[in-house]
């Protein structure tokens, strides 16, 4: 059993807890919070220790009547590894308590590469993470082009990509943040610094990415164009993402043809959260033209990195080699059926 500690208990680290629990060869033995909130009932309630970044709080969580197991490093000390789900930036200044007691520990995409120095995904490099003490799981978005490029890469050869992501303004609890009414162009300078991201893990495709933010809560839309090194065509192209264990094809019948329409749609499959765990590519968009390929896939921001961070475990820790049994066992215990 592998001896997990999630800290950061917000929108990433509470599904990542979730998806933990629910492998058969892990275990959740804490997560952390700094402050009093509805996340740390929601803990309670999950059987979940609770540990706290700032121990002198302790009286103000027992007041709350939230059970305190101890503060983060009492914490880091009964893990085997630590998935660091807390903001962008505090990975980083983590980094050395991990170090101090020795432990392996994964970040997140709002860290720089550099903090980890690997950056993961399952499907384009889960043998090189085996044995490796830090790992960085690549942002939404990046692990959403990583997916869609790596299979395209494998199955036809990738010359170059261009993609345009337009970006939700903020997380569906996110009250401080935008735009209202606006388009943003988010960096107004191109490209933007996916492309780069993709790189991390990629290092030979050549990408440009632009990016914008829009008043929505719920996904990122992609719009995705790639040369291809071999002429191919556009029914060769759905059979290799019917096969992607985590690449779902929104299909014409459904009507779907926003993110609104999708997610109703994992609502009413009754995943939960709504998670789109798998990159929802839009059957009608997939198009070839000779070498050039274009498609729109939908991304769940909240969602897709969650199984990446899962297997990452796997891989640090050793346990299981094989990219592709990993890949099987966390998508089982999760209930992850591509849609399509
Ligand atoms: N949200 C997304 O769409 C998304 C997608 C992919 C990757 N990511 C990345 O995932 C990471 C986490 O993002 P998030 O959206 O999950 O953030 P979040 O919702 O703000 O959650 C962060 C959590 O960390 C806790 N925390 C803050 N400072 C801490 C500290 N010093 N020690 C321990 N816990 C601390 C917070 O607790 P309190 O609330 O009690 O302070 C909160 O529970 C970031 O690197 C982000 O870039 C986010």
């Amino acid at each position: 059993m592998i001896n997990v500690a999630v800290n950061g208990y917000g929108t990433i680290g509470k599904r990542v807890a979730d998806a933990v629990a629910a492998q058969p060869d892990m275990k959740v033995i804490g997560v952390s919070k700094t402050s009093v909130s509805a996340e740390a009932y929601v803990a309670r309630e999950r059987g979940y220790p609770l540990y706290i970044a700032d121990i002198s709080k302790k009286a103000a969580f027992e007041k709350a009547g939230l059970e305190v197991a101890g503060d983060v490093e009492a914490m880091i000390q009964k893990a085997d590894i630590v998935v660091d789900a807390t903001p962008g930036g505090v990975g980083e200044k983590n980094r050395p308590l991990y170090e101090r007691y020795n432990k392996k520990a994964i970040f997140q995409g709002g860290e720089k590469h550099e903090v980890a120095g690997f950056s993961f995904n399952a499907h384009a490099n889960y043998r090189d993470a085996i044995g490796k003490q830090f790992a960085r799981v690549v942002s939404c978005n990046t692990t959403g082009l990583v997916r869609v490029i790596h299979a395209m890469d494998q199955a036809f050869g990738v010359e170059k990509v261009r993609a345009v992501m337009v970006r939700r303004g903020a997380d569906p609890d996110d009250v401080k943040r935008g735009p209202i009414d606006a388009i943003v162009l988010n960096p107004p300078t191109i490209p933007s610094h996916h492309g780069p991201d993709v790189q991390t893990v990629l290092p030979q495709i050549d990408i440009v990415t632009l990016a914008m933010i829009v008043p929505v809560t719920f996904m990122h839309m992609h719009a995705v164009q790639m040369d291809l090194k071999r002429e191919t065509t556009r029914e060769e192209v759905l059979k290799l993402f019917e096969n992607h264990s985590r690449i779902g094809l929104v299909r014409k019948v459904t009507g779907i043809k926003s993110n609104a329409q999708l997610r109703e749609y994992t609502q009413d499959l009754g995943r939960p959260r709504t998670d789109l765990w798998e990159n929802g590519v839009f059957e009608e968009s997939v198009s070839v033209m000779g070498r050039e390929f274009y498609c729109f896939q939908a991304i769940h921001q909240e969602a897709d990195v969650i199984p990446e961070n899962v297997d990452c475990i796997r891989a640090m820790m050793g346990t299981v080699t094989d990219p592709e049994e990993s890949i099987r066992m966390t998508d089982r215990a999760l209930g992850l059926v591509a849609i399509g």
